[in-house]
């Protein structure tokens, strides 16, 4: 990659925790904020990392923008999205890697499909179910502005009526009823593999619970929920931040096991 800022690439423009914009850098074009402006051809050539001065006096960082920067301000979204905060847990619950083969539904904004395609990299794929085109376009959209699309295949289906694939690595459901899908999805599953589902409510996670039972073909089950407090990283007068995400969803975690006369 690049260390200087080239016509094209897309950029961080940072002033500050707060003032922080995701911008493709095109001749002719003037980068505009409430700090001031600047001309995208002044920024052409510097090196990344570097500042400029915007019009009104403030400095302004060009950065390389990363995978988070995209999730928290780059991304459209048409949907309920998981969040950073759960992001990393759900990743190391799905124990995926780079050639990983894994299922999601549904694929929404392509939020998570992006954060699982960058771990299954590059010789991995993430098989993204969904059932309404127009949020798997915009999924889509959002992929191929970072790079990972090719690492996605995107099936415009019903995960409940079942699953194209075989010996997956590992599943995540991020749908409002997938207790319907769990035999399309053990199926799917190499044994052994773990099942991630994130859930909104605690009365979803309660009817999970029962149809796991139920179904029995999966154990080890877990259910948690994540509390992410971000701090003022204000030298002498560190503090959390006053507002936080109080709520987003609970992740419940089961690995497959072979039901008796199943493979
Ligand atoms: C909350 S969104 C997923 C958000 C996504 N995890 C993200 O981070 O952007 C739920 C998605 O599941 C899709 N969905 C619901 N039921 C489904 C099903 N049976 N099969 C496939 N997709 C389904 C919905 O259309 C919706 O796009």
């Amino acid at each position: 990659m690049a260390s200087s800022v080239e016509e094209g690439s897309e950029l961080l423009i940072y002033v500050d925790r707060r003032r922080k914009w995701i911008v493709r850098v095109e001749r002719g074009k003037v980068f505009g904020s409430d700090r001031g402006t600047a001309r995208h051809d002044d920024m052409i050539g510097r090196e990344v990392g570097s500042s400029i001065e915007l019009s009104a006096g403030f400095k302004a960082y060009l950065l390389r923008p990363l995978l988070i920067d995209y999730l928290e301000r780059g991304f459209a979204r048409r949907t309920q999205v998981l969040y950073p905060k759960d992001m990393g847990l759900i990743l190391l619950l799905l124990g995926i890697g780079p050639g990983s083969r894994v299922l999601e539904a549904g694929i929404g904004s392509g939020f998570m499909t992006a954060v699982l395609a960058n771990a299954v990299r590059p010789s991995g794929k993430v098989y993204a179910y969904e059932v309404r085109e127009e949020f798997a376009e915009v999924a889509l959209r959002n992929l191929r502005r970072v790079g990972l699309d090719r690492f996605v295949e995107v099936k415009i289906r019903d995960v409940k009526q079942g699953v194209e694939e075989r010996d997956l690595d590992a599943a995540l459901l991020d749908m409002p009823d997938p207790w319907d899908a769990l035999g399309a999805v053990h199926e799917a599953l190499r044994p052994s593999a773990p099942i991630v589902f994130f859930l909104p409510t605690a009365s979803q996670v309660d009817k999970l619970l029962y149809r796991l039972r139920e179904f029995g073909g999966f154990i080890d089950v877990r259910v948690f929920e994540t509390l992410l407090r971000e701090y003022r990283p204000v030298p002498g007068a560190l503090r959390p931040e006053t507002v936080m995400v109080g709520h987003t969803g609970y992740i419940v975690f089961a690995r497959k096991v072979l039901k008796e006369g199943s493979s």
